[in-house]
């Protein structure tokens, strides 16, 4: 049954002090408590508060998440620090040290592979394909045509409408047709731009085969479906790529020697290729690092995962994103990846930790900006494999996660240090810190998990 209380009209209309009280009392049993911790993120700075409460819509609150750096990234003849944002610890930690590992060894190597987007007016239309292709051409000048007062500044910067496509779906679903933009949007995500232009293709072919004489009377109506961007960017790709004599790669844990390692590591990607469960994890862990840049910078990390995944599935196999050779004493290996990011629009000024991300970097172009990404990604990937191929994940991990166990016990800052000291050789788990900290409080803890 539906509870009466926990359904609202208007809410978007109260004042935000509204919108959380009407919360806190009817989905906490600690109103007060609850109100006051959640007024306690909002920004002191009333006008940086604004900013923020202007991205989204009914806010209440700001949600902290940590801001952290990686630093020594050599990636072609320049060195970054570069931010990252995530929750998940060892991220940052394990990015850093792939950085430190590679900047010894050659650094990153990256390269542009192109930086096209793409859009679809999907539209019905009940006549004869072929006629709209012979008019194909009339029709791509009024297309070009019309959108010119929006296009007319990407084109000033370089940019523009690259190409326009009409295709042909109509055999999968009946009277289907599609008119596929290709753009090129400089420094810009272009996600505005596109759908701008997309939705004045949408008006030109619709008047185009309402007023054009080669078309019947039947042939005269065109329902337009949709005109957006597809976040799928296959020709907006990247690729990094690290590569050193395999006895550069050093020694690794348990007397593991460089060549041994090699093999092992390309192994780990050949199975990441072949195996889609494991291929997915694999470029999960690629995605720890580029989702962390991504929201460091007020970029769109959801149509850069969506892009990403489907683009390790473009041959109809979800594989690895990122390839390793070991060949005549050479251990190589890259990331060839879609990235459509920008580096201007969007939040990426307007969110003030965001604008200052891009500066920590250099202030870059969208092109070196993906190829930032790209590395960050790969060294992520390369950090997951070493261990992995190595000591195993958890002891890395758990060292990182030690903190967040230890916080939850609300440890104080000499337990915490006791702490650290004691599980530098002990195994690290839940239980296994509950219990030291008892044994040094000498009481049980009676905090829930
Ligand atoms: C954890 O967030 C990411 C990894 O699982 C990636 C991988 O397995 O390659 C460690």
């Amino acid at each position: 049954m539906m509870d009466k209380k926990k359904t609202i009209s208007g809410f978007s209309k109260l004042s935000k002090r509204g919108k959380i009280k009407w919360l806190v009392d009817n989905f906490f049993k600690d109103p007060e408590g609850v109100a006051r911790e959640l007024k306690s993120y909002w920004h002191g700075d009333e006008a940086q508060q604004k900013i923020l409460d202007g991205f989204s819509e009914n806010t209440i609150s700001n949600f902290p998440m940590p801001f952290g750096v990686a630093p020594n990234f050599k990636i072609n003849d320049g060195t970054y620090c570069v931010p990252m944002v995530t929750e998940e610890s060892s991220v940052v930690a394990a990015a850093s040290a792939a950085a430190k590992f590679w900047l010894d060894r050659g650094g990153f190597r990256t390269e542009i592979i192109d930086t096209l987007k793409i859009g679809q007016v999907s539209f019905i239309w009940e006549g004869e394909f072929e006629k709209l292709e012979k008019h194909f051409p009339e029709l791509e000048i009024q297309l070009r045509k019309n959108a010119a007062d929006i296009t007319a500044n990407m084109e000033k910067r370089g940019g523009g409408i690259r190409k326009i496509e009409l295709i042909n779906l109509s055999k999968l679903e009946s009277n289907c047709y599609q008119l596929k933009g290709s753009f090129e949007t400089c420094d810009s995500m272009g996600a505005n731009f596109i759908n701008s232009v997309l939705e004045s293709f949408g008006q030109t072919i619709q008047s185009f085969v309402a007023t054009h004489s080669a078309f019947s009377e039947r042939e005269k109506n065109l329902t337009v479906v949709m005109c957006i961007l597809s976040n799928y960017t296959p020709d907006c790709t990247v690729k990094a790529t690290v590569e050193c004599p395999i006895e550069n790669l050093g020694n690794f844990p348990n007397g593991m020697n460089a060549a041994a390692f090699a093999e092992k590591f390309a192994l780990a990607v050949r199975i990441a290729t072949i195996d889609p469960f494991r291929a997915t994890t694999h470029n999960k862990g690629i995605f720890n690092g580029i989702d962390a840049v991504v929201l460091a910078t007020g970029n769109d990390f959801r149509a850069i995962e969506a892009c990403g995944h489907t683009y390790a599935a473009r041959d109809g196999q979800y594989r690895s994103l990122s390839s390793c050779e070991v060949k005549d004493g050479m251990f190589k290996f890259w990331l060839e990846i879609p990235l459509a990011l920008g580096t201007v629009g969007g939040l990426t000024k307007l969110h003030p930790i965001a604008k200052r991300s891009l500066e920590m970097l250099g202030n870059p172009g969208a092109r070196e900006f993906m190829q930032i990404t790209a590395a960050v990604g790969l060294a992520q990937n390369f950090a997951a494999l070493r261990s992995l191929v190595t000591t195993g994940i958890q002891q890395g991990h758990m060292k990182m996660h030690l903190t967040n166990i230890l916080n939850h016990f609300k440890a104080t800052e000499k337990e915490e240090k006791a702490a650290i000291t004691h599980f530098e050789k002990e195994t690290i788990s839940f239980n296994a810190v509950r219990t030291f900290l008892e044994k040094s409080r000498g009481q049980a803890i009676n905090l829930s998990v």
